[in-house]
């Protein structure tokens, strides 16, 4: 069951935190995958500690362009994942103009232009897998966090519009929304123990998710027990959400 192997997989923003784990469970698994960051160095590092299975591309997300590049270099997938973003910590009245515009050309903007750039191949096949990777965010929105939420439900919207257009192709197109998640983004502010306590107080399930928490969801969605979800959203977030 959840079988990936041979499939061409692309994971953005894998460098490292949950998409590196993503990545190297599916390489792991058989799986072909591109390793994706927004440097050259970092990126062909993250490829070559996961090992085999993997190559490195890279593009950065917030520029011009930046799908075109990027799918120069890795040519077709079977299952892309989209799961590089970028988030800004700030109160609402402080977003600047540039802030605004990076959070919403890597988290919504370039997954548009990537799926357009991908979705050709899959449906000359038949077959495709798309997975964004949203967030709680979607539901319970960070003070601090106005424009990632933002983004996080607009991409969340783009999943189901896309889900219900793309399903007669034999393509799946689903969100799959972490909640509080230890990864290197969030490790600075979770140092901090009254931070940490107010984070956990909002999770059910009393303790915050690993960087591997989202791999059976992706498998699930990513393989052919997973051919008849589309449009969905999976929330792992230990009841975060709730
Ligand atoms: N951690 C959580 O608690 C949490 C909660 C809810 C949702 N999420 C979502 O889960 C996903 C992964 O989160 P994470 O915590 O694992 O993130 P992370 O540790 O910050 O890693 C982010 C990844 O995205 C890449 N990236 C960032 N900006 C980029 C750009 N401009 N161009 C290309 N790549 C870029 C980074 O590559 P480089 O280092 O090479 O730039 C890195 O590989 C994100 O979509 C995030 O919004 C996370």
């Amino acid at each position: 069951m959840f079988e990936v192997a041979g499939k061409r997989v692309l994971v953005t923003g894998s460098t490292q935190g949950i998409g590196r784990a993503v990545a190297a469970a599916f390489a792991a698994a058989g799986a072909s995958v591109w390793i994706h960051g927004s440097r050259k160095e970092k990126t062909e590092k993250a490829s070559e500690s996961i090992g085999a299975g993997t190559r490195a591309a890279w593009a950065d997300l917030s520029e011009a362009g930046c799908a075109h590049r990027l799918y120069e270099k890795t040519g077709d997938v079977d299952i892309l994942i989209l799961n590089a973003s970028v988030q800004y910590r700030k109160a609402w009245d402080a977003v600047t103009a540039e802030e605004f515009d990076t959070q919403l050309h890597v988290n919504l903007k370039s997954s548009l232009e990537l799926i357009q750039k991908y979705v050709p191949a899959m449906q000359a096949q038949g077959w495709g897998r798309i997975i964004t990777i949203g967030s709680v965010q979607q539901f319970v929105p960070h003070k601090d966090m106005v424009i990632y939420a933002a983004s996080k439900s607009a991409l969340y919207a783009l999943v189901r519009n896309l889900a219900k257009q793309l399903a007669p192709c034999g393509i799946t197109v689903n969100n799959v929304a972490p909640g509080a998640m230890a990864t290197p983004r969030n490790a600075d502010v979770v140092r901090n123990p009254d931070y940490l306590a107010k984070v956990l107080a909002g999770i059910p399930a009393g303790y915050m998710g690993a960087e591997h928490d989202c791999n059976g969801a992706c498998f699930l969605l990513a393989s052919e027990e997973g051919r008849y979800i589309t449009g969905a959203n999976l929330c792992i977030d230990g009841g975060m959400s709730l």
